[in-house]
This record gives structure tokens, sequence and C-alpha cells, in this order.
């Protein structure tokens, strides 16, 4: 028997190994998703899955995936899950799943497995794109199985196994990183009445510690999709880079948040997005010169929906395809560019332009203008006022009766 297991270095994967061939007897081979975590993490990761007792390990890039095939894509729906989170893991998570069951058919395994916990979303994420792509294969979840209950107990296993283990078991918060973003869950941030101290942060700089300057950055789209920065061409993941290094240098992108979670508690989390909280402002912008009232106001019902499919694991659903295409049809005339000034943590718009501009400085002027008559505005009022005049007049009536 064959066993993919989603593997990652840290000490939960690397107890699996050999808890998966102990307990299922079976070969396991170490899978990898490259999604931008960095190459801290990367580091070694192959000797330590073979030292572990995996019989091989895959590191497949999915950077170039995960950016076009869902950032991108997603950012035209404008998702964002309970007002502030921009859905760094959640996003990851069908790119790496399904990466997972492309190996796990290349090899011929009969499961797959991965270290997510019984109590959070991930599981969710994984095991439904495991569903709904190679719904033939067994999912080993040993988080809901083993008898590990403390990060102790598993570092005596891994002694116990004679399998070295570089993580510490001094490792206070539980992160998650791809190019997108950072997680950080654990921790003194357990307590909601306890302010996350600087060392939760690892990827920006404090607002406080931020440049006294600002700094400004032109970011030019077409159709939605991000094409130029400061009038360079770049590919997705270079740009995200780009926008990731000078956020983060101005403390761009940290929020704190207790958000609900799929499985019915409530976490609490901080998370660090510097370029995709460029990214979302510029876009933003944009839709504000672009979109009348009715079509913002869809794509903002579209953004609601789509964060939480996004969030629950529905990625590989119909109603996935179906929201997308509403969105990347609406985003057909979001073309143009916007200069964001980025300054002590916050990102502002400065300028921006668009060849689909509904805005028109002849409509709007406090000045003398002449397309637009102030008399009609009378007439529009009495009609959209109408069934109130009516409401108004019964009330009147009753009361003389
Ligand atoms: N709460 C966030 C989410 O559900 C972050 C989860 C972080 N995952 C992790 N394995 N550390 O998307
Ligand atoms: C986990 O529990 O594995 C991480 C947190 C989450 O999935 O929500």
């Amino acid at each position: 028997k064959k066993v993919v297991l989603a593997y990652s270095g840290g000490l939960d994967t690397s107890a699996i190994v050999p808890w998966l061939k102990d307990n299922y007897n079976c070969e396991v081979v170490a899978f990898v998703a490259n999604v931008g975590q960095g190459d801290d993490e990367l580091a070694g990761v192959e000797e330590k899955a073979i030292a572990s007792g995996a019989s091989s390990c895959y590191v497949v890039d999915l950077r170039d995936q995960l950016m076009r095939e869902v950032v991108y894509p997603t950012l035209k729906t404008g998702a964002v899950y309970e007002g502030q989170y921009l859905l760094g893991t959640s996003m990851a998570r069908p790119v790496i799943a399904r990466a997972q069951v492309e190996l796990a058919l290349k090899v011929g395994a009969d499961a797959l497995s991965h270290g997510c916990t019984g109590k959070g979303n991930d599981q969710v994420r994984f095991e439904s794109a495991f569903a709904a792509l190679a719904p033939q294969l067994k999912v080993i979840a040993p988080w809901r199985e083993w008898e590990f209950s403390s990060r102790q107990s598993l570092l005596d296993y891994l002694v116990e196994k004679k399998i070295p283990t570089t993580s510490s078991a001094t490792k206070i918060y539980s992160r998650d990183a791809n190019l997108w973003h950072i997680s950080h869950e654990g921790g003194e941030l357990e307590d909601p009445w306890c302010e996350p101290s600087e060392q939760v942060w690892t990827w920006t700089k404090s607002p406080e510690q931020a440049p006294d300057h600002p700094a400004y950055i032109e970011l030019s789209f077409v159709a939605g999709e991000l094409q130029r920065i400061n009038g360079q061409v770049l590919a997705p993941v270079d740009a995200l880079s780009l926008l990731n290094d000078i956020g983060a240098e101005h403390g761009v992108g940290r929020i704190d948040i207790v958000e609900n979670r799929l499985v019915g508690m409530k976490s609490r989390g901080c998370y660090e997005t510097p370029g995709g909280t460029i990214l979302l402002a510029a876009l933003q912008g944009l839709e504000a010169l672009v979109y009348d009232r009715t079509a913002l106001n869809y794509r903002e019902e579209i953004g609601l929906k789509f964060a939480q499919l996004v969030y629950d694991g529905r990625w590989f659903t119909p109603l996935k395809d179906a929201l997308l295409a509403a969105a990347t049809s609406l985003a057909q005339d979001l073309t143009g560019d916007v200069v964001l000034k980025l300054y002590k943590g916050r990102v502002t718009v400065a300028k921006r332009r668009s060849v689909n501009s509904l805005y028109s400085e002849a409509f709007a002027t406090f000045e003398d203008d002449e397309v637009y008559n102030q008399q009609d505005a009378a007439g529009f009022i009495r009609l959209y006022s109408l069934a109130s005049r009516i409401r108004a007049m019964h009330a009147a009536d009753k009361t003389a009766q």
C-alpha cells in the first residue's frame, strides 16, 4: 500500500511519516508544495522527508498556478472573508490538494494524508478537494486518529523512532506561509484580551517602525488583471513579490481578527498580506471609477459569496465557476492605472484613471455645467418617493376618519 502525504518538514508531518508506516503498514511518499513559503522552510526538506522514513519526496513548484488560477481570479470577485481576511491559507489549499492528487495518481497510491488537525478549516478544504478530484482514494487524517495530544508527545515519539528533528519544542505559534500571506495563530493570541507582541509578526515592519516618508507605486490593470508595476511588465509571481517587499517595508497588510471557522468555533489569528492588500486597494480604486452602482453592488455580493466559498473549501464546484464567470465578465472593463500611496501601515489611492471611467467632471462639477439640468431632479424625486407619499396620505386619511 502507498500513501501520498502533504509534507511540510514541520514537527507534525515529520511524525506522521513513521506513524503511517506503523499504523497502516504502507509506503509513504512525501509531497511538498512550494507555494512561496520561502527558502527557509524548503531548505533540506527532501533529506528531512527521507530521514523520517519516506520512500521518496517530490517538491512541486505551484507558485505560478496559485497566482494565475486562484489569486488573480479571486481578486476579480473582491473576496474578503468576514470583512478583513484576504484568504491566504484558504486560496492555497485547492492548488496544493490538486497537485497532491496528481502525484498520487502518477505513483499509483491508494491513499492521501495530511497534517491538518480535526479542529480546523484546512482538513475540510483538503478533503473536499480530494473528494471532487479523486473520490476513489482513501483519506487518512492522523490528527483525528492518533493518541498524541501535545507537541511534547510528538517529540517523544520522534525520539523513540530515532528521527532527527530540527523544529524546537518551544515553537510558540502555528504559522502558515505562502507568497500571498502568512498566518499566525496560537500562543498568547489564544486570548483575545491580549495584544499580539511584536514577535508574532514575521514579515511586515510595524507601522510605527515604517519609514517617515511615503512610497508611491503605480499599478496598471487590463480587464481586472495586473499587467504592469511602475510601467514594467511583470509575471504574476514577480509582481506579487515586488508588492510584498514594498508593502512589508511600509507596514501594510497586518490584520488581527477573531473569525468564525467552518467547524463552528471562533479562532483568533493575525495575518500579514502586504502585496495582497495593495492589490486589492488598487482594484477597488479602479472599480470606483468604472463600475456603475448596480455593477458595484453585484460585485460586492459576489465577493461575499466567493469569500465564503473559498474559505469553506468549495473551490472545485460548479458554483465557483458560475460566480467567477460573473466576476470575470464585470471585470472586462477594469482597465486603467492606479497610483497608491503607502504610509505607515496604510495604503490609499492617490490617483486613478481608466479608458472606461464613468466619472465625468462635466457632470460632477460644482461649477457651471451644460450637461445636467437640475430641474430634472425634481421629477425624479417625485416618482422615487411616490410610495412614501401615498403611504403618508393614507395615514393622514385614517387619522381624519
Ligand atoms: N484561519 C485561517 C484559515 O482558516 C488560517 C489557517 C492557518 N492554517 C494553518 N494550518 N496554520 O484560512
Ligand atoms: C489546523 O487546525 O490544521 C489549522 C487551522 C485551520 O485549519 O483552521
